[in-house]
């Protein structure tokens, strides 16, 4: 039995795609993230080195990667989403990517660094995020960085307890994976707005002592947390700099 992010995120996908839209996630072209990523890879002299990416979707970090000049291996749990970024990225012969379940498929090699963009928030119980910081972790070589970008975040007022299923969440926040909700989207050919039904995804935010206490548990010492300006890909949002 799929978990139900699996779920959620594969039907999501199809469900725009098939409305003909080009794109949902994040595209090579967003500056800010184009430019965190320039000067995170300049910083750590990440150029000619190995990046995973978790949660990829389309792959537009995987595009900006390569042209910065780094290997790049994007993982997602979404098959749809992975054939969109193989195809994004087939000019690239430094980039690949593969269905993974970041939580319960074990990374067997080591990176020079990782990359998270709007991936951790979407795990809700407390069980998945601590597998998946694990694994995150155990697939770094030592003293390398990670960039969680864009993370959902609340300045103050987050769940603290401990979360252990998708009911539970639903129960403490409203938020499920079922019920459909209107959106929009353009479709790429002609332009125009359509209107498809798909659920919201239930995402985790957490404050800044929360993230860190998370962070730290696992290992990884943070060195920077940077609260983002509100974007059309999410409003409140943070981006934290780790290393283990
Ligand atoms: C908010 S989207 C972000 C996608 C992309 N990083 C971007 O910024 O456009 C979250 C992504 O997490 C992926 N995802 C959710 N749970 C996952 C898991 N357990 N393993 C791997 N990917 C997962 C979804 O399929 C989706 O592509």
């Amino acid at each position: 039995m799929k978990e139900p992010y699996y779920m959620a995120y594969e039907k999501r996908y199809q469900t725009v795609f098939s409305a003909g839209a080009k794109c949902w996630g994040h595209t090579p072209n967003d500056d800010v993230l184009y430019n965190t990523l320039k000067t995170w890879v300049e910083e750590n002299n990440l150029k000619g080195k190995s990046i995973i990416e978790f949660a990829c979707g389309e792959g537009a970090c995987g595009v900006i990667l390569s042209e910065l000049g780094c290997v790049y291996y994007g993982v997602d749990v979404s098959p749809t989403a992975i054939m969109k970024s193989k195809k994004l990225l087939e000019n690239y012969p430094n980039a690949t990517v593969e269905v993974l379940d970041m939580v319960k498929d074990k990374i067997d090699r080591k990176f020079d660094a990782a990359l998270d963009c709007m991936g951790l928030h979407m795990l809700i119980t407390d069980n998945d995020r601590k597998s998946y910081l694990e694994n995150a972790f155990n697939s770094l070589k030592e003293n390398s960085p990670m960039l969680f970008f864009r993370e959902s975040y609340r300045e103050n007022g987050t769940y603290r307890g401990v979360v252990n299923s998708a009911d539970e969440w639903a129960k403490i926040t409203g938020d499920d994976y079922n019920t459909p909700m209107l959106r929009q989207v353009q479709n790429a050919k002609d332009g125009s707005v359509v209107e498809v039904y798909i659920p919201l995804v239930p995402a985790r935010a957490k404050d800044k002592n929360g993230y860190i206490e998370e962070f730290e548990n696992i290992g990884f010492k943070v060195e920077k947390f940077v609260c983002m300006d509100d974007s059309t890909a999410i409003p409140y949002s943070a981006s934290i700099f780790v290393r283990k």
